[in-house]
């Protein structure tokens, strides 16, 4: 018996990082998972790892109609879990605004579509697990843009969770610090992973990047936790604390 027994999951950017640890603890707790992210062989493997009956459905969420099809692939969701999305740094000089609206794009508006579509399937009991970073709460240097969208991510949180919480709709924001095995170290050669680590760590009163599991920890209590709505929950080794 898993905590999550007979509830189905749909977890956008499933397909590695952040998303894909989600996805693999939501299967093991007993959940019915369907990750989304554009790359179709990136879901079939990343399906195979989870196994337990998993489904990835090809979607990219920057597109609305993608959107609606993916919620449309379930009769009713009681958790959805919106990790898809990336990042784009850069003096403020130097990035073109059209790069931050494309990420608004895919991480605000790819979030917010979720949650339109899929409230109409969610019974009460359900849950919304938005994904924000800690770029909301800590000023990053080069992320002008981004510290935007994770402030408005964390604010669209909050309204969310007083405007659902009458139909028994708990809705938090996952907020990740620095985290390991993402697209944060994908590039870097592996016998420079940890020098390139501890040197964005410095900030981090930990001295270490988090790991995909305990942003999974922070998901599985978000998602268990029938109290728990209206949160910001900053995973971030202690960085926003100072
Ligand atoms: N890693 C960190 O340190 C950190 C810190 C703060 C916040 N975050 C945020 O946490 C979230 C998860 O990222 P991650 O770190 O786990 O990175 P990741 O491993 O790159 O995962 C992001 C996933 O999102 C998918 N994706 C990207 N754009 C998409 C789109 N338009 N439509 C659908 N899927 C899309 C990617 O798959 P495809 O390319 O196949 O679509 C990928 O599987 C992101 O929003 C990220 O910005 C991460």
């Amino acid at each position: 018996m898993g905590a999550l027994d007979g509830r189905t999951a749909i977890i956008t950017g499933g397909g590695s990082g952040i998303g894909f640890a989600i996805a693999e603890r939501f299967a093991r707790e007993g959940a019915e998972v369907v990750i989304a992210g554009r790359s179709r062989q990136r879901l079939d493997e990343a399906v195979a790892k989870i196994g337990r009956g998993a489904r990835g459905v090809p979607t990219d969420v920057g597109d609305e109609e993608q959107v609606q099809r993916l919620i449309n692939s379930v009769a009713s969701v009681d958790l959805l879990v919106t990790c898809a999305g990336g990042a784009v740094f850069g003096p403020v000089e130097e990035v073109r605004t059209k790069a931050w609206r494309e990420l608004f794009n895919d991480r605000f508006f790819g979030q917010l579509s979720a949650c339109h579509y899929a409230v109409p399937r969610m019974k009460p009991g359900s849950s919304i697990i938005l994904c924000s970073g800690i770029a909301g709460h800590a000023a990053l240097v080069n992320y002008a843009g981004g510290a935007g969208l994770c402030g408005a991510v964390n604010a669209m949180g909050r309204s969310l969770a007083v405007e659902l919480a009458p139909k028994g709709i708990r809705v938090n924001v996952l907020s990740p610090g620095l985290t390991r095995n993402t697209a944060i170290d994908w590039g870097v050669p592996p016998e420079q992973v940890e020098a390139f680590l501890a040197g964005l760590a410095n900030n981090v009163p930990m001295k270490r990047a988090g790991t995909t599991r305990d942003m999974a920890d922070a998901a599985y209590f978000l998602a268990t936790c029938e109290y728990a709505t209206g949160m910001v929950l900053d995973i971030d080794g202690g960085w926003t604390a100072v």
